[in-house]
């Protein structure tokens, strides 16, 4: 059964018209005017007056996470359902094997764990370690697996985090392999020590969590991450970024010729540090890592600025949720609250209203950050990312004249909190189209479990191995 949208305004990176789009298979058959139907059950949506959107796509997720001592609230089921119902069809979550553990196993468990998505999705795949066969294991998840991008932590000491000479390592590995390093850049031994010391100062709620990973430590491991992938010529994306010192680091190496990439996320654009003195520990759900900023001193400003000019490249949502029940195994001690809250539902109607309505860029802008650019760096594009003749068939109408709000009473994350609660939003999701099928209709889901695919990617021609001598080039500068 086909799938004819009727006059709706198309909105791509590059392009904004109106036209119709037709599509069968569970990808896009046609783009033009005037399309007819062409076969007698193929359904028609009139989306005149609507925006016609490529699926937006989260780079940035955990789904069913054990961290922290307990597992993110949100399986892949529900993870994805709740990002259907926001206008995301497409998700890239984090394969984290345990430190020592091989990838290939991890690999196995998170596979495992995806097969209820509703919506499809891939994996970046974490190094927590380094041991004699990490090099040919990450080159076994690239070319058998189809996972083009490894994920570092510089933070987590004692869990998953890396040192130096473990991310020098990945770092060379995958600039060999052509593959993208995600970083996860805060100082994890400052962090450590911060910790240790408002902890035996007795200082305990979460208001301290922000005192203990401030932004130099964030800029510090910025630059240093972006230092080792000039050495090997790694192409590199720094995700959850909160501060102006990181934005800063990502510039100057951008300016030098690295190809480096940046994402933020909306609770860092819209939301400040005075989340955390909420009283009767509220604060706790705003608890993640790096911590949400204060206000006044240009983080802010440094994070929008950074994505009107295209300094920072995308924006994901890190959606790790948990509820206040799981926030409670740190109402004695902050440094045990699970870091992580929902946020794959809210994304693509927060960026609406507080970037494109209120005139920081415009809707193709909008697109590229939430869908185009995510899918070029990560190697989902033209598959994903936009809307082609030949593209899957992901699709999101979006009403620009609805008015709502955002709360935990109507998303669908199992998340009891919403750190976006009573935002007010412009524009809704009426219908989102996942591989062809309408997945979410007038505030309905009607989504399948295990209807999602796990999407194999290529390393991207021009992200091949680097040359020596480019590698060369840049331990020189
Ligand atoms: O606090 C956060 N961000 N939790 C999820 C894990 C991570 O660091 O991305
Ligand atoms: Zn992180
Ligand atoms: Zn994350």
């Amino acid at each position: 059964m086909g799938l004819l949208i009727k006059n709706g305004e198309i909105v791509t990176a590059a392009d904004r018209f109106v036209a119709d789009v037709y599509c069968d298979g569970g990808t896009v058959a046609a783009i033009g005017a005037n399309l007819e139907k062409r076969g007698a059950k193929d359904e028609v949506l009139d989306a005149s007056a609507q925006l016609v959107l490529p699926g937006f796509i989260d780079p940035h997720v955990h789904m069913e996470l054990p961290f922290m001592g307990t597992v993110s609230a949100d399986d892949f089921e529900t993870g994805t359902a709740s990002g259907v119902a926001g206008g995301t069809t497409c998700i890239i979550d984090f394969c984290i094997p345990a430190r020592g553990e091989s990838l290939l196993k991890g690999l196995e468990t998170w596979r495992e764990r995806s097969r209820k998505a509703v919506a499809d999705y891939a994996f970046h795949m974490a190094i927590t370690g380094w041991s004699d066969r990490t090099a040919d294991e990450m080159r076994a998840v690239v070319q058998q697996h189809g996972i083009t991008s490894f994920k570092v932590f510089m933070a987590y000491k004692g869990a998953i985090m890396v040192d130096d000479g473990e991310l020098y390592q990945v770092m060379k590995q995958a600039a060999k392999l052509g593959a993208v390093v995600a970083v996860h850049a805060e100082n994890g031994d400052v962090v450590f020590n911060l910790q240790k010391e408002l902890v035996a100062a007795g200082q305990l709620g979460p208001e301290f969590h922000p005192v203990s990973r401030p932004s130099c430590v964030e800029g510090e491991a910025t630059e240093r991450a972006l230092m080792m992938a000039a050495l090997h010529g790694t192409r590199t994306y720094i995700v959850h970024m909160t501060c102006k010192e990181s934005v800063a680091a990502l510039e100057r190496a951008k300016l030098r010729g690295q190809k480096c990439y940046g994402e933020t996320c909306p609770q860092y654009l819209l939301l400040d540090d005075r989340v955390f003195v909420k009283p009767d520990f509220e604060g706790a759900a705003y608890v993640m890592s790096p911590p949400i900023r204060p206000p006044h001193i240009g983080h802010h400003d440094a994070l929008w600025t950074g994505l009107t000019t295209g300094m920072l490249d995308s924006v994901g949502t890190d959606h790790c949720p948990f509820t206040m029940e799981q926030k409670r195994m740190g109402k004695d001690n902050f440094t045990l609250i699970p870091n992580g809250a929902a946020g794959v539902e809210d994304r693509l109607q927060l960026l609406y209203t507080y970037g494109v309505c209120e005139g920081r860029f415009d809707v193709q802008k909008m697109v590229a950050l939430g869908a185009t650019n995510p899918a070029k760096i990560f190697g989902l594009y033209p598959r994903k990312g936009t809307i082609a003749v030949g593209g899957d068939a992901d699709i999101v109408l979006y009403d620009p004249s609805s008015r709502g709000t955002r709360s935990a009473k109507t998303h669908h994350s199992r998340a009891d909190r919403n750190i976006f609660e009573g935002f007010k939003v412009s524009g809704k999701p009426t219908h989102v189209i996942v591989g062809g099928r309408v997945r979410y209709r007038d505030g309905k889901l009607d989504v399948e479990r295990g209807a999602g695919r796990f999407i194999e990617r290529e390393v991207a021609r021009h992200s091949a191995p680097v040359a020596a001598g480019a590698a060369a080039d840049a331990r020189a500068r």
